[in-house]
């Protein structure tokens, strides 16, 4: 199920999209679990697949920025903007959608979220797939709902049996957290989810900052509080809290399985220990796999030192929080 990137596997799996089939790609940011955008039952596979309930619209992958007037039927200057600095790379955007756009696609909304990846096999996939008549490829990360996201063909394979054709290997995933989403509905741009594309890098182009979304906004899954969870109980603890915490681990506090910045593993602690970068986009790019890692150890309770306080790290800092939220 998990084959290279050749050009004749990523022609296999343009058919297979074209067919109705889900396929999983990767991007820069995460993988995606693609299916023909225009083709209803494809659509509805990926929700079952994935077990996302309707409700939660996906993103729409386009070839390039040119089929943007395909799928929304008002695109502000401000989108224009952001769609020519940052396309093909990790940005969505929310546009009021044409009226051709599926409604299992859409969660029934007005908008549409769409996004032109980076990843040259995610491009070279797209471009084979409008060659064969092809729009766009609806894909949500190749995760299972509320789960952690998946950043290697692994994690996808661990994910999915045989409701995906066939996953393309492009290796661990650049960035390794999702596309910064930014929706144009109302009078003015509005942050939905921080993501792999920077604050600082939508306000240089916007000329201002966009406004911040309430966790309440849009039906959006990554919105919700719980997500991207460990099955794991998952703990973030601040630096001296974790220091102090981990003084006191002993038989009564069971397996502890640790994720740490800037704390060395102290000599005495026998549970689990990862090392995670101290450096933000070097622990983005690791973060997917070592919660899927430290979920795998079975521990107890998973301890997260929580990340710095910079708006370098917000993408970090809103999925971990959402990692360890309970309830
Ligand atoms: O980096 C990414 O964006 C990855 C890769 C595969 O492209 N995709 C991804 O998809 O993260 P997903 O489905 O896991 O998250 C997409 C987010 C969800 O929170 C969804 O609700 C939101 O985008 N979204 C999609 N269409 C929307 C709309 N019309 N209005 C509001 N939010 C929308
Ligand atoms: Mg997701």
């Amino acid at each position: 199920m998990i084959v290279s990137p050749s050009p004749e596997n990523i022609d296999r799996a343009a058919h297979l999209l074209h067919a109705g089939s889900l396929v999983s790609f990767p991007t820069e940011t995460v993988y995606g679990l693609g299916a023909d955008a225009r083709n209803p039952e494809a659509v509805r596979r990926v929700f079952a697949a994935k077990g996302r309930p309707a409700e939660h619209p996906l993103i729409v992958h386009l070839a390039d920025a040119s089929a943007l007037s395909r799928w929304a039927r008002a695109i502000p200057p401000g989108a224009h903007a952001l769609a020519a600095a940052f396309w093909p790379g990790p940005l969505t955007l929310i546009l009021p959608r044409d009226t051709n756009v599926l409604d299992v696609v859409t969660g029934g909304q007005d908008s549409v979220g769409l996004r032109v990846p980076g990843h040259p096999v995610a491009r070279a996939l797209l471009q084979r797939f409008v060659a064969l008549g092809g729009d766009g490829v609806a894909a949500p990360s190749a995760n299972r709902f509320g789960r952690v996201s998946a950043t290697m063909a692994l994690h996808v394979a661990e994910d999915f049996g045989g409701e995906v054709e066939l996953i393309l290997d492009g290796g661990p995933c650049r960035h390794g957290i999702e596309s910064t989403i930014v929706a144009f509905t109302s009078d003015e741009p509005v942050l939905l989810r921080p993501g792999a594309l920077s604050m600082a890098e939508l306000t240089r182009v916007l000329g201002r900052a966009p406004k911040i979304g309430s966790s309440a906004a849009p039906r959006a899954p990554g919105t919700l509080a719980s997500h991207y969870a460990p099955r794991t109980p998952t703990r973030l603890l601040p630096r001296e809290e974790l220091l102090s915490a981990l003084g006191h681990v002993g038989s009564s506090t069971g397996h502890i399985a640790v994720l740490a910045h800037s704390i060395e593993q102290p000599p005495l602690f026998d549970g689990t220990w990862f090392d995670a970068p101290s450096h933000d986009a070097a622990y983005a790019h690791e973060l997917y796999a070592n919660l899927r890692a430290l979920d795998a150890r079975a521990a107890d309770e998973i301890w997260i030192e929580t990340p710095p306080d910079g708006p370098e790290w917000s993408a970090v800092r809103d999925r971990l929080r959402r990692a360890t939220h309970r309830g």
